[in-house]
């Protein structure tokens, strides 16, 4: 009786252990995956602004662009989970070895996000382009520490 019971018991973890083996294997597959589309919509988040100051539009329009592109970025950083700087991804290593510099980079651009949605909100359209800017190169910032080519 106790005996099978033992059994039974590894058995149990055995499998439960591979349960959590493919449910990391298949997280990290899924981050790669994830994350770039994410940078996506950041990218189309961009241009919908950019869209805006070059038809010297309403910068209102602007504002729910600048809360998705900060929505984004805080989702983003968390789509790098240790072991997924392999496969199809332009993730350099040292995002893992500089992590904390990896989150700075990331809450810069979430903060300019924020900086611009209040540009957006005074109605400056020349303001509003100054903050796009400074959005823009924090993401090129990133892009050339923490991105390959
Ligand atoms: C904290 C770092 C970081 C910031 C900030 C950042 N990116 Fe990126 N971005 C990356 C990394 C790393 C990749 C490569 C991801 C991969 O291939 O796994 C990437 C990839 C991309 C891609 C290519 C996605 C694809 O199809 O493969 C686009 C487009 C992009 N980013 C746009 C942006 C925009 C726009 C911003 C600013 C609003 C931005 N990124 C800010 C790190 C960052």
């Amino acid at each position: 009786m106790r005996k099978t019971l033992v059994v039974a018991l590894i058995g149990a973890m055995a499998a439960g252990a591979m349960v959590g083996g493919a449910t990391i294997a298949f997280a990290q597959g899924n981050a790669i995956a994830d994350r770039k589309e994410n940078r996506k919509q950041s990218g189309a988040a961009m241009r919908a602004i950019k869209a805006v100051i070059d038809n010297k539009g309403n910068t209102r329009d602007v504002i729910p662009h600048a809360a998705k592109l900060k929505e984004l970025e805080l989702a983003h950083v968390k789509m790098y989970p240790a072991g997924s700087g392999t496969g199809d991804t332009k993730a350099l290593p040292v995002i893992w070895t500089d992590w904390r510099g990896f989150e700075a980079a990331s809450k810069a651009t979430a903060d300019a996000a924020d900086a611009l949605a209040v540009a957006a909100g005074s109605g400056d359209l020349a303001a509003v382009g100054t903050a796009f800017g400074a959005v823009g190169r924090t993401c090129g910032a990133c892009h050339d520490k923490y991105r390959a080519k």
